[in-house]
């Protein structure tokens, strides 16, 4: 049976106080508490007990030891040798809330950094785990003994996927990618391969935070709050940026490739990082990077400083969600901010739109630091996180 939270959820909201499941979707049902959940083998059961010829205990489960027990992932960012500015990169998108791509040559470990990238995200809430395994239960994903999704989720769909398989849908509109990546990454790697209407209907979810699939007969809305992780080739044969490589595309042939991510999808990702080929040296080295937990703690911080300062505003969790008059108010930048800007914008042919991106992951720079001003310094970096900007433009 799948949706065993969500049929738990819903007894709850009618004030019911007890649910008889089959065993197997006891646990999941379970994680609601204040509703008890009598776990049957048969029918049989189901009715000794109504009739109290049987006793059953309603099932049981310790929310902190599953959240404890589970919490911790597979793989850390200290796997990943070298690369420290990707890696900074990284850290800054988890810091603000930023949508970030990586462009890079084959093999120089786009895929291995996205993976990795939920692993610096702050710790889920409890109530974050509980409305991501409530998505995860409608679409049959939660192991038997899964009760809880204490992880954030990292989605990767392949770039033959569909709208619907995207956003979600079907005759009983299943959760999409968007959906299973509540409160995680959703990584879509390849970027430029992805169907051009796929990437359209990521639009709405991207602003909303939530995505309504309309059908004939009915319309259901599931939340679609995710950090979008992206990766591409720098060109079609992949090695333009590879030093030690022959690129064999042309340059009309680069330009069309890179024009095929152009546009409202691109206009929402604040961080675009270049990923070099990884140096043998870095390889070689038997020493490692810091521990995921070691970066989480400072992305956490600078998270906290964000929710203080967005306390009044409802729809503003993390710098990456405000809007042109709130970057007026909270990135003030001095004179020699306004220069660098200015040469930026001149010199390097940063678009306008640049401009407000730059703004807004010098504010999560600046936070990251500790510091209440934005200085010359976070905006020289933040600048540098616009690489396809400039890449149009060689
Ligand atoms: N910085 C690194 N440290 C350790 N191992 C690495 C690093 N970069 C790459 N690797 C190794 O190389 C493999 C390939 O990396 P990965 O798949 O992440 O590359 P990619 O950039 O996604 O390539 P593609 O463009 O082909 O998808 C990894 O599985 C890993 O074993
Ligand atoms: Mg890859
Ligand atoms: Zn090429």
């Amino acid at each position: 049976m799948h949706g065993a939270l969500s049929v738990a959820w819903e007894a709850l909201r009618k004030e019911m106080k007890g649910l008889i499941l089959p065993r197997e979707n006891a646990r999941e049902a379970a994680m609601t508490k204040n509703l008890s959940v009598f776990p049957v083998t048969s029918l049989r059961e189901t009715v000794d007990f109504l009739n109290n010829q049987k006793e059953i205990a309603p099932f049981e489960v310790d929310l902190n030891e599953v959240f404890e027990v589970s919490k911790h992932y597979q793989v850390d960012f200290s796997d990943v040798k070298g690369q420290e500015h990707v890696k900074r990169a990284l850290e800054v998108a988890a810091a603000g809330g930023h949508n970030i791509l990586m462009i890079g040559p084959p093999g120089s470990g786009k895929t291995m950094l996205a993976k990795r990238f939920p692993t610096i995200l702050p710790m889920l809430t409890l109530k974050e785990a509980l409305e991501t395994t409530k998505i995860h239960s409608v679409a049959g994903l939660l192991a038997g003994n899964q009760s809880l999704v204490a992880t954030r989720p990292f989605r990767s769909p392949h770039h033959t996927i569909s709208d619907a398989g995207l956003i979600g849908g079907g005759k009983y509109p299943r959760p999409g990618e968007v959906s299973l990546a509540h409160h995680g990454v959703l990584f879509l790697d390849e970027l430029p391969e992805f169907k051009k209407n796929v990437l359209e209907v990521m639009r709405q979810p991207m602003e909303d935070g939530k995505v309504t699939i309309a059908r004939a007969m009915l319309s259901i809305t599931y939340p679609a709050n995710f950090m979008l992780a992206a990766a591409m080739n720098p060109c079609p044969c992949g090695y333009y940026t590879d030093p030690n490589r022959q690129c064999s595309c042309t340059s009309q042939q680069i330009q069309k490739y890179l024009a095929r991510i152009s546009g409202p999808l691109l206009d929402r990702i604040d961080i675009q990082i270049e990923v070099p080929a990884v140096r043998y040296r870095d390889l070689a080295a038997t020493s490692s990077g810091e521990k995921s937990d070691v970066i989480r703690e400072r992305v956490q911080k600078a998270r906290e400083i964000q929710l203080k300062r967005f306390k009044n505003n409802e729809r503003i969790f993390c710098n990456a969600d405000m809007q042109a008059k709130n970057i007026r108010k909270y990135c003030k930048v001095n004179e020699g901010g306004e220069e660098l800007l200015k040469n930026a914008i001149t010199k390097l042919g940063l678009s306008a739109r640049a401009y407000d991106r730059i703004l807004k992951v010098s504010r999560t720079i600046a936070d990251l630091a500790g510091e209440e001003n934005i200085l010359p310094e976070h905006i020289s970096e933040a600048i540098q996180y616009r690489s396809l900007d400039r890449q149009l433009w060689l």
